[in-house]
């Protein structure tokens, strides 16, 4: 039996009249309706839904302003609470792939629903429900929906043996959870959605690209952050650099305060590139870095020098990743990002997510050691590509027709390079054989200097990213709301702003802002003004 509620559909037919300006546009939607209504609609939901190779566990009313306990949400997830800032009604629900997969999923419909239908993503090899998105999104009137991608926590074990759970873990959770998340939005508000949206970044970026080669009919905008597509060499990058440093015994590695000096080094030869100096790169592939100046030599202090062997991890750390035969694995890291991958690519120790990739998914081998990875493990991961995670197909064709994609990339990301990113722009554009502005049409990219990994960084990062990268509502400086205006009103965004604060802290006021340049352009200092100010600088030609 479907969910039919005609005094429900009713209700939400009123329209919101006094919509605050600085919360995101409500449309006819939404309801004034008591909170009661809702929260007993809410209540017996789980009751009257039905989906299929699915269990409801609950629907219950969650109200705004709510520190959510999640005590179900595996402790690798490191997210025990959640604070919910709209009236929400949440579904927690377990759908199943096949025999031996499936996944959790929850749905949070919103009281003041736009009538626009969400679903996130995730990240890393997770395993974690992003409830930070759905809070995020929510909160702006989205029904939205995410899913635990096949499997609870961090670690890629449960890929082990099982070809099923990798699926999931590609691209099936991703899509059924799309599917069903519609379906519940449909029965909970008795009408379907009027415009569908994905959001994400890191492997939640690859998920939309995923969407948008494969099943871009699901969605009417897609928003793709740092996105982890050609995956499989994307880990065999990740596990590369533990040969190049070494542990943090080894005469090849480079320390943290080091590291801190070779960014100084690539300030001084590249900051000026763009024509300002204020540590932040605009543009890293202008910058061809060479720190042969940093060896010590026999006069000076090995505190403020390095070692020849250090030099050369150096070099190894900030060029492209080719096998054995000269094929290109993985772009080079961006020079800018060095001391933010310190303590993580380049600490010294196998990166995670490559040794469970490998061993989990590529070999089905408990035993591989990230210590002998080498050109061979670089061609089988690329070879066996497991669930078809690679991503990397130039030929959105369908998507052309289906979608809009909004593609950006921090400059200064140190776990997924922004290099990789206009490469594949480069790789849809020749596949399609389309020039950048037939391309605009349904596809823009923007590089967004300063900018680490999703969030954070030197530069004007907060892009309405996440629920705490948010300076406004504005499409302008919203990457959420300009989908949404891209889709709905046709206004594709030629630049995305960002804001940068007083010490990233909201309260202490705007540092500086700059307006993102949508590729293959790029910002350039004009060469007078205040360098803080957005019309300082004008979008150039690379
Ligand atoms: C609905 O949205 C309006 C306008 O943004 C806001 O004032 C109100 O508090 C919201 N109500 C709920 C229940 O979230
Ligand atoms: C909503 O319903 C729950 C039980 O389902 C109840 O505990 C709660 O008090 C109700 N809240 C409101 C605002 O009616
Ligand atoms: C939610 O509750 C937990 C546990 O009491 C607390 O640590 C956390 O700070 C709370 N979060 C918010 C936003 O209030
Ligand atoms: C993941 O955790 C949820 C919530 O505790 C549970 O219902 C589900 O069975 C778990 N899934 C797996 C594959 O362990
Ligand atoms: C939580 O995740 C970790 C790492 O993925 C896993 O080892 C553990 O079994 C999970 N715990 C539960 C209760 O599912
Ligand atoms: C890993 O094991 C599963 C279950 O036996 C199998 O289906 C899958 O093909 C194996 N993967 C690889 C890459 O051999
Ligand atoms: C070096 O690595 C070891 C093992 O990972 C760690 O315990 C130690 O703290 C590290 N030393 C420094 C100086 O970072
Ligand atoms: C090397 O430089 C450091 C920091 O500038 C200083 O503390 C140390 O005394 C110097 N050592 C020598 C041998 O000059
Ligand atoms: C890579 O390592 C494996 C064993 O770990 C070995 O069998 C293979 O020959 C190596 N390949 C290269 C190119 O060195
Ligand atoms: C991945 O790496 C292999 C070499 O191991 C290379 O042949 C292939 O072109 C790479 N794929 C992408 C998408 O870069
Ligand atoms: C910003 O942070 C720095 C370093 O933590 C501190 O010294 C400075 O006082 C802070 N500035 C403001 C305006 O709070």
């Amino acid at each position: 039996m479907k969910f039919d509620h005609p005094a429900w559909a009713a209700l939400l037919s009123t329209s919101l009249a006094h919509a605050s300006p600085s919360k995101p546009q409500q449309s006819s939607c939404s309801t004034d309706t008591t909170p009661n209504d809702f929260n007993s609609t809410c209540a017996s939901l789980a009751s009257r839904l039905e989906v299929e190779n699915g269990i409801v566990y609950f629907s219950e009313f969650v109200a705004a302003g709510t520190n959510l306990s999640l005590p179900d949400n595996n402790a690798t997830c490191v997210q025990p609470y959640m604070l919910v800032t709209a009236d929400i009604c949440r579904v927690s629900l377990h759908i199943s792939t096949t025999d031996h997969s499936g996944f959790n999923m929850e749905a949070w419909l919103p009281s003041n629903w736009t009538g626009r239908y969400l679903s996130t993503g995730n990240g890393g090899l997770n395993g974690c429900i992003k409830y930070q998105d759905l809070a995020y999104t929510t909160a702006a009137g989205f029904a939205a929906a995410g899913t635990n991608n096949g499997h609870n926590g961090t670690s890629g074990e449960p890929l082990y043996n099982n070809a099923d759970i990798v699926e999931d873990f590609a691209y099936r959770a991703i899509y059924t959870g799309t599917v069903i998340g519609k379906q519940i939005t449909k029965d909970f508000y008795g009408k379907s959605h009027d415009k569908s949206y994905y959001f994400g970044c890191s492997t939640g970026g690859r998920q939309g690209f995923k969407a948008a080669q494969d099943f871009s009919e699901e969605f009417d905008g897609i928003v793709a952050g740092a996105p982890a597509i050609s995956f499989n060499n994307l880990t065999s990058w990740s596990g590369s650099f533990f040969r190049a440093t070494g542990t943090n015994t080894s005469d090849t590695f480079v320390t943290v305060p080091q590291w801190a000096i070779v960014h100084a080094d690539v300030l001084k030869q590249c900051d000026l590139l763009d024509g300002y100096a204020d540590g932040i790169l605009e543009y890293p592939p202008l910058c061809n870095y060479d720190p042969s100046g940093l060896q010590c030599t026999g006069s000076s202090n090995a505190s403020t020098c390095l070692s020849a062997k250090q030099v050369q991890t150096v070099k190894t750390v900030l060029s492209p990743l080719y096998n054995d035969k000269g094929d290109l694995v993985y772009p080079r890291l961006q020079p800018g990002a060095e001391i933010l991958a310190a303590v993580i690519l380049l600490g010294g120790t196998p990166f995670p997510y490559t040794t469970d990739w490998l061993r989990y998914a590529v070999y089905n081998d408990t035993t591989w050691s990230p210590a002998n990875l080498n050109s061979t493990d670089f061609d089988n991961a690329a070879r066996i590509d497991p669930g078809g995670i690679q991503t990397w197909k130039g030929d959105l064709s369908e998507a052309k027709k289906n979608s809009k994609i909004l593609h950006w990339h921090g400059a200064m990301d140190a776990i997924i390079s922004s290099a990789n990113s206009p490469r594949y722009y480069e790789h849809v554009r020749e596949t399609m054989g389309l020039s950048s502005d037939e391309l605009d049409e349904f596809y823009r990219f923007f590089t967004v200097s300063g900018t680490g990994h999703c969030g954070g960084g030197d530069g004007a990062h907060v892009i309405g990213q996440a629920s705490d990268e948010v300076t406004t509502y504005d499409p302008k400086e919203n990457i959420l709301m300009a989908i949404v205006d891209w889709v709905e009103n046709g206004n594709a965004p030629e630049t995305l702003i960002g804001t940068k604060y007083v010490n990233d802290t909201q309260s202490l006021g705007v540092k500086f802002q700059r307006a993102h340049c949508k590729y293959p352009k790029h910002n350039q200092y004009k060469g007078e003004g205040d360098a803080n100010l957005i019309e300082s600088w004008e979008c150039v030609d690379a």
